[in-house]
């Protein structure tokens, strides 16, 4: 990474590196610390993130038909459905470590002073004394205070934006392949730690156009990751369709803008 900012700070390319080297604020730039740092950030909280929502929250759609249809049917629903995606299966098991400020009651337990507390967002966000039918997918849910993001002083900096990615990612998709149906699966769920989920890894699902449709059978992967190095897609046997993202709109394959 650091090798990288040097480079980038000779020889500006057109990337997310030369744009952060030549920022400057009033002669104020970034130290390479800080450089790093934020590349990090964008990489890792802004980006996999965001990756693993969308490709976790299509699954989710896909393997819930009715819900599909549903978003398919009224647009407006995009808004709830994100937060119900975000809520059922978001891309974050744990938010960071925290630690007890105070002795802390909770359910006859004692969480004393000083402890180590890591809040695990996916089995809070199917709480059944919270979420009636916890388990279910419905698009609609009203109200769904999940905690995807995180709750409290460390809520997530990058919440409207990765609602807004999700938000647009998955209304371009609905509209391009309306008929778009789960093929097959070719998912590994990464578990790098016991606290730390996000997504599938690699190609995480592979779609087929429905064959009642009069559109042609084409089985082909949704590569949600690309621009991602270490998680290139690597079929050689079906069509990989890679998805980019730039803001405010959402182009599927390289030749093929939404
Ligand atoms: C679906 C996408 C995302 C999810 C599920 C998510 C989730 C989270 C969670 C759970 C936390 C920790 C909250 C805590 O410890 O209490 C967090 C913090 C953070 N996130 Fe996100 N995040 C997402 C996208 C993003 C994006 C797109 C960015 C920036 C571009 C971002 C930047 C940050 C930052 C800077 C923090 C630290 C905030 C702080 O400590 O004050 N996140 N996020």
């Amino acid at each position: 990474m650091r090798r990288l900012a040097a480079k980038r700070s000779h020889d500006p390319q057109n990337d997310l590196m030369s744009a952060l080297v030549q920022v400057d604020e009033e002669g104020d730039r970034f130290t390479e610390d800080e450089l790093v740092a934020m590349v990090f950030l964008l990489a890792v909280a802004g980006h996999e993130t965001t990756v693993g929502l969308i490709s976790n929250g299509v699954f989710a759609l896909l393997t819930h038909s009715q819900q599909w249809q549903r978003l398919l049917e009224d647009n407006s629903l995009i808004d709830s459905a994100v937060e119900e995606l975000l809520r059922f299966d978001g891309p974050l098991s744990t938010t960071e470590l925290a630690f007890a400020r105070t002795d802390i009651e909770m359910r006859g337990e004692t969480i004393p002073q000083g402890a180590i507390v890591l809040p695990a967002i996916l089995s809070a966000n199917r709480d059944e004394e919270i979420f009636p039918d916890a388990d279910k997918l419905d698009i609609t849910r009203d109200p769904n205070q999940h905690l995807a993001f995180g709750h409290g002083i460390h809520y997530c900096l990058g919440a409207p934006l990765a609602r807004l990615e999700a938000a647009v990612t998955i209304q371009a998709l609905l509209h391009r392949f309306p008929t778009l149906r789960l093929g097959w699966l070719r998912t590994k769920w990464i578990i790098p730690a016991a606290t730390f989920r996000i997504g599938s890894h690699r190609c995480p699902s592979a779609f087929k156009r429905n064959r009642r449709s009069r559109e042609p059978s084409v089985t082909m992967c949704v590569d949600w990751t690309v621009g991602h190095a270490s998680r290139a897609c690597d079929h050689t046997d079906i069509p990989c369709v890679p998805v980019r993202f730039t803001l405010g709109s959402v182009t599927l394959g390289s030749r093929d803008p939404l």
